[in-house]
């Protein structure tokens, strides 16, 4: 789209000089953390509701396409402008707006950081558990507008069970609110639920009111390592029945062990096998007694358990496997991992065939395949790492990628459970959701008549 001075001037009287169309800064916003790629026409830097709701409503009249970008750290292309048009960077809006400690919940805008929001809560004796791989840089915003979730999900839920309102403007710049500070209500549709997960499709979030939890008291880590990764999955499986809910359970199969030890030696992680990280937290006793059941269902399985032994031992192992996806190269630098095929998700029970189906799938294609994640929700992240420089590669990982979200939903799973499906995964909505995928392009329809909210995503 050539620039429009008409667009310009009105975007100039909204935000003033937080309007660019400079080359560079549109490069800078053509790309996330995935392989999806497209230049937006105009960057916009709003720093309240008002200016979104006013942007909105000129991209509605003449037809603009509008994607909203968090901290870009998304692994689907969901912030990638792929039909151009604008492109709203949403950090600016960063406050936390009120701290409601008597109601439990906080108001923030959603530029704010994941991490800092649980900086400012700790000293409340309060967090807000969704915590994702990024949670050092991603914002609320983008993590409402993907469901995101992360290591402790296993135990409190995702994003979506701790969002009570969202302020929202629709693609018409019209602004609603679609829930209220309420605990429960039961007057009419769960419009905040709808807008969870929707990726930017469907209106755009300004303001968030959060549930929150308090701290638990003490967190305490198993280390488990089996023979194979199947064993481990079973293993997760017996667990899980046995009655504990663990806060964490974290499968790094006998690759990822072996890039985290080239990561860091001194990390005290079992010597081999593939490894379950079982964490439980409670209270000094109850946690005691949920790491001892852990131990106890996992002791005919494994080839070896161990308990951390300190906080610091712990703090260090989860700061390795939050680095793992990245410290992959340790294992071969002339190899780059692609973030393709690798949020799928299945029913507990279908853990071991999914571990087994992946590992075969890395076999038929000859593509090495890092194996870890959320293995306690069903949520596997298979790296996959070729030579990017080599054509041929790239067609067997696209291949190897395509039968691993086939395999997941032909498991009764997900091609994804947390990172969204964004521009990366949308030619498999029809085949998950079959008839359903209908009902939510009515929805689409309904909301944004003109489709111009994140088009080219969610495969509407
Ligand atoms: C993680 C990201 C990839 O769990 O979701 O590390
Ligand atoms: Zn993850």
């Amino acid at each position: 789209m050539p620039v429009n001075a008409y667009l310009i001037d009105e975007l100039r009287k909204i935000l003033g000089e937080r309007v660019s169309v400079s080359p560079s800064e549109l490069y800078c916003y053509s790309s996330d953390a995935s392989q999806i790629r497209g230049l937006p026409d105009y960057v916009l830097r709003p720093l309240n509701t008002e200016e979104v709701s006013r942007i909105v409503r000129l991209a509605y009249e003449n037809e603009i396409p509008v994607t909203v970008r968090g901290a870009g750290t998304g692994l689907a292309g969901g912030a990638v402008p792929v039909k151009g048009g604008f492109v709203l960077d949403m950090s600016g809006m960063d406050r936390i707006v009120e701290l409601d400690i008597d109601d439990i919940q906080v108001v923030v805008e959603p530029g704010v950081i994941q991490d800092k929001l649980n900086e400012v809560l700790k000293p409340l004796g309060f967090f807000f558990p969704p915590n994702p791989g990024s949670s050092a840089m991603c914002t609320i915003g983008g993590m409402i507008a993907y469901n995101a979730s992360g290591m402790r999900c296993v135990k409190y839920g995702t994003t979506r069970h701790y969002v009570r309102d969202l302020e929202v403007v629709l693609a018409d710049g019209r602004v609603i609110h679609t829930g209220s500070k309420m605990l429960k209500s039961a007057a009419g549709y769960d419009l905040t639920q709808l807008l969870i997960g929707s990726e930017g499709t469907l209106g755009i979030i300004t303001q968030a009111s959060l549930k929150i939890v308090p701290l638990p008291k003490t967190r305490k880590l198993v280390m488990a390592a089996f023979e194979s990764a199947e064993f481990a999955g079973k293993a997760v499986v017996k667990t899980f029945s046995s009655g504990v809910v663990p806060s964490a359970c974290e499968i790094l199969d006998r690759t990822s062990l072996k890039v985290l030890k080239r990561y860091d030696p001194k990390l005290v992680l079992p010597s081999e096998g593939d490894v379950i990280l079982f964490e439980v937290d409670g209270t000094e006793n109850s946690a005691q007694e949920a790491a001892a059941q852990v131990m106890e269902v996992c002791s005919g399985l494994a080839l070896s358990l161990k308990l951390a032994e300190s906080e610091a031992e712990m703090a260090q192992i989860w700061a390795a496997r939050r680095l793992v996806g990245a410290a992959i190269s340790r294992l071969d630098p002339t190899k780059s991992r692609i973030y393709v095929g690798e949020d799928v998700g299945v029913p507990m029970k279908q853990i071991p065939k999914l571990l087994e189906k992946v590992q075969l799938i890395s076999e038929e294609f000859d593509l090495p395949a890092m194996k870890y994640g959320h293995i306690g929700d069903g949520n596997l992240h298979v790296a996959l790492f070729i030579d990017v420089l080599k054509e041929e590669e790239w067609t067997r990982l696209k291949a190897a990628a395509d039968k691993i979200h086939r395999t997941a939903i032909e498991l009764g799973g997900t091609v994804s459970s947390e990172h969204g499906v964004g521009a990366a995964r949308g030619q498999y909505m029809e085949l998950q959701w079959g008839p359903a995928f209908e009902v939510m392009r009515v929805i689409k329809k309904a909301l944004d008549p003109k489709g111009i909210l994140n088009p080219g995503k969610l495969g509407l």
